[in-house]
């Protein structure tokens, strides 16, 4: 972890702010590659992912940008509420789930809302590289599209067409002619509400697109995480330990009660902090983490948020 100070706060749009982060003694931050985040601890116990959004070449300073989530758990709320300019919070190094393919000849970058913020770093280092790119960035109404004056500013503004809802329809993202003719070469990157992201990746499926060019990243659990479902148990492959997780309980909270910590952090399935190998049995994978080719191999599964189809899973723990 990382102690840094907020050098920065800033309203960019209704019920979004900006924080900028920077080493207190103002030595470099450590290197990061667009589609980067970084754990925020934001007080005890209470850590979120968020991605960077300023332009990788700069090590001065990390920026993120926070949704105030009306639904929060306590995250968004307490960044906006209670994080000021002064304060120091101590975060990770930058790790990156959702990076650019950089082989690519054309990119088509799709942000809703929030979903900026990996995004707009994604197309500050393609026009940095020179590469063939198009930024579509879709919200409600312009009063709640942050970064608005920084995309118009850009070197890159004639990339970027923005959509809102509340706006006439001819300016509508019309993903019919976007996707339409696709090419192995052309790399297509998501991120926003599960609902516009799924909306994106199933129209661009039904013309043909191919599942290694959809590249996308979640910003909140697409399942219901907190789903129960039927008791199972869990051994420790090292003790023989056997657990049994009743249908409320988490497997992560059965083992911290027995003294076992896993790492975690997101805990709803989206971060892989957790991951853990699976050696006999079927894991119920309910996270937006691991791929459909890992979760059809059954030999990792996290348990923050997974649970079991089989009786009894074996953990490699
Ligand atoms: Fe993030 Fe489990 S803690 S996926």
């Amino acid at each position: 972890m990382l102690e840094v100070i907020v050098t920065d706060k800033r309203e960019e749009a209704l019920d979004i702010c900006s924080f900028e982060l920077a080493r207190i003694d103002a030595r470099p931050l450590p290197v990061f590659s667009a589609g980067s985040h970084i754990d925020v601890q934001i007080a005890p116990g209470l850590v979120r992912q968020y991605s960077l959004c300023n332009p990788p070449e700069e090590s001065h300073r990390y920026l993120i940008g926070v949704l105030l989530d009306p639904t929060s758990r306590g995250g968004s709320k307490a960044m906006h509420q209670q994080i000021v300019v002064g304060q120091t919070l101590m975060i990770s190094e930058p790790r990156n789930l959702f990076p650019l393919e950089h082989s690519a000849d054309r990119t088509l970058l799709f942000a809703g809302g929030i979903g900026i913020t990996p995004i707009l770093c994604m197309a500050e280092r393609l026009a940095h590289s020179g590469a063939d790119f198009e930024l579509h960035y879709s919200a409600r109404s312009s009063e709640r599209a942050a970064f608005q004056a920084r995309l118009r500013a850009s070197s890159f503004a004639s990339k970027v067409h923005v959509h809102f809802d509340d706006a006439a329809p001819a300016q509508r993202l019309d993903l019919a002619r976007l996707l339409r003719d696709p090419q192995p070469s052309t790399h297509l990157y998501v991120c926003g509400p599960t609902g516009y992201m799924e909306f994106v990746l199933r129209s661009a499926r039904e013309q043909g697109w191919q599942e290694d060019t959809l590249h996308r990243e979640y910003f909140a659990a697409a399942v219901n995480v907190q789903a129960s479902g039927t008791s199972f148990e869990v051994e420790l492959a090292s003790s023989g330990e056997v657990f049994v997780i009743a249908p409320d309980q988490t497997i992560i909270d059965v083992l911290y009660d027995a003294g076992i910590d896993i790492p975690v952090s997101c805990e709803q399935g989206i971060c892989g902090t957790c991951v853990t190998r699976v050696l006999e049995g079927e894991p119920d994978h309910r996270d937006s983490f691991l791929t459909e080719s890992e979760k059809a191999r059954n030999n990792q599964f996290t348990p923050c948020c997974s649970r079991a189809k089989s009786a009894r899973l074996v953990l490699d723990i």
